[in-house]
């Protein structure tokens, strides 16, 4: 099949890849020349375990190109997937503008008959404006050109993207149109032939799904922080009663793992917009806005517990920060809370030294004019450091070497923020431990 996809960030160009390692067809759409550019010649701009064998493999073959020349793409193709950007507003709606670009664009420049699927998370009722949007541009132009927009939310992964979308749990795909259900069933065939795994829904729902996952998740995790705050309190250990409730097979172990909350692009954003969406149904004082209120007190535990310890003032302090990405095996820093957290120390005198495998670069960025400085070996960022704060599970900082930690740190304290290590482990080296939900546990 001969598909669109314009947009090509992290969802772009997975689902590009994707398709076209299927043996489709795909033209990857995007205005940021640069990007192209590198892409025509294999430069993956993102780190994505698989993805840049697959863009170099399609790319090679001919089924995977990529154009900022709208119009042909589009009329070249079957289908023409969203998949831009949908960023909040400060009222923590979402930003249609990207989308609603596009449907525009869509409507100006279609030739022939299209299915437009949006893969953006989209606040419900979206499809309805991009309907109307491309209807309106026709208009315009005096012509009547038929098309369907269904709605397609993605549900990959960040760090597992390329494995999420080939073997995806569920394939949601919300249209009341017949023609486009048979489109989408055709071409989601191949990534759900040993089970179907294709839901079709109404187009509303397909938009609601996808924010009532992500808040799920979401609330899954900031539940678990609240219980590892009150074991602060109350003496308890967080990893006992996680165990205990994770073996429960109506909670589950996903996601209850304690930590300095959640980030990324989509939980934070898609949270702020569920609790936009109930206040635009009626409802108050939502689960959503407590989830979202325990995430942001939860990015700066550590830096409270740092506080703790150090004294308010971190002048003369320096500290190893190991992990800058919001999760591992991606360089995504967008609301990771150890950018969070390294403006908090530096606010308060403190050096920071970082270490992260991928996300060095974006987060010299993000973090520029502050006392940061970056290593990609753990042990250079740890030699003399007062202390070591560990916010990202990457897996090389899942087995360090305590004896070293033990004798490079100043006062020998590690700041645990994933729960990643044993305390009496590190206490047997010589080392203070300090978790989350684990000060019955503080081993000195
Ligand atoms: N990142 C994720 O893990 C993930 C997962 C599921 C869903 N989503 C959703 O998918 C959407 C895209 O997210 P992303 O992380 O891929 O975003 P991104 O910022 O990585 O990529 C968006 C791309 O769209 C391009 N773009 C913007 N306007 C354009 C236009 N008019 N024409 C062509 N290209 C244009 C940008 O240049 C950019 O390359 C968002 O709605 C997001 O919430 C993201």
């Amino acid at each position: 099949m001969k598909i669109a996809i314009v947009g090509t960030g992290y969802v772009g160009l997975v689902t590009g890849a994707c398709f076209a390692e299927m043996g489709n067809q795909v033209v990857c759409v995007d205005i940021d020349e640069k990007k192209l550019q590198g892409l025509r010649n294999g430069i993956v701009p993102i780190h994505e375990p698989g993805l840049e064998e697959l863009v170099i493999a399609n790319t090679a073959s001919g089924r995977l190109t990529f154009t900022a020349d709208f119009s042909s793409a589009i009329n070249d193709s079957e289908v023409a997937f969203i998949a831009v950007g949908t960023p909040p507003n400060e009222d923590g709606s979402a930003d249609l503008t990207q989308v609603l670009d596009v449907a525009k664009s869509i409507g100006q420049v279609i030739t022939h008959p299209i299915v437009v699927a949006d893969k953006s998370t989209v606040p419900v009722g979206t499809a309805d404006q991009v309907r109307e949007t491309i209807d309106a541009a026709l208009l315009n132009r005096g012509e009547a050109i038929e098309f369907d927009v269904v709605s397609n939310p993605e549900f990959l992964r960040e760090g597992s993207a390329v494995q999420d979308f080939m073997y995806p749990d569920r394939i949601v795909v919300g249209t009341a149109s017949p023609k486009s259900e048979r489109v989408m069933e055709e071409l989601y065939g191949a990534f759900s032939k040993k089970q179907d795994r294709i839901q079709f829904v109404g187009v509303r729902d397909a938009e609601m799904t996808k924010y009532a996952a992500n808040a799920m998740l979401a609330t899954k995790i900031s539940f678990m922080n609240e219980v590892a705050m009150m074991c602060d309190e109350l003496g308890v250990d967080v990893e006992n009663v996680r165990r205990g409730i994770g073996s429960d097979a109506r909670i589950g172990p996903s996601f209850i793992y304690p930590g300095c909350g959640y980030g990324g692009s989509c939980f934070p954003k898609d949270v702020r917009s569920m609790i936009n969406m109930a206040s635009q149904a009626g409802l108050q004082d939502t689960i959503f806005e407590a989830v979202e209120r325990r995430n942001q007190r939860q990015q700066l535990v550590l830096v409270d517990k740092v506080v703790a310890q150090f004294g308010s003032d971190l002048s003369g302090k320096t500290f190893a920060l190991w992990g800058l990405a919001f999760k591992p095996e991606t360089d995504d820093i967008r609301g990771a809370p150890a950018i969070t957290i390294a403006r908090h120390l530096c606010e308060r005198g403190a050096r920071v030294v970082a270490c992260d495998p991928q996300a060095i670069n974006v987060s010299r960025q993000a973090l520029q004019g502050l006392n940061v400085q970056y290593t990609e070996d753990p042990y250079q960022a740890t030699e003399k450091a007062d202390a070591l704060i560990v916010v990202t599970e990457w897996r090389q900082f899942k087995q360090p070497d305590f004896r070293r930690l033990s004798s490079q740190l100043q006062s020998k304290t590690i700041f645990d923020g994933r729960n990643l290590y044993n305390p009496q482990r590190c206490v047997d080296y010589g080392l203070n431990y300090i978790g989350i939900g684990r000060s019955s546990v503080l081993y000195s």
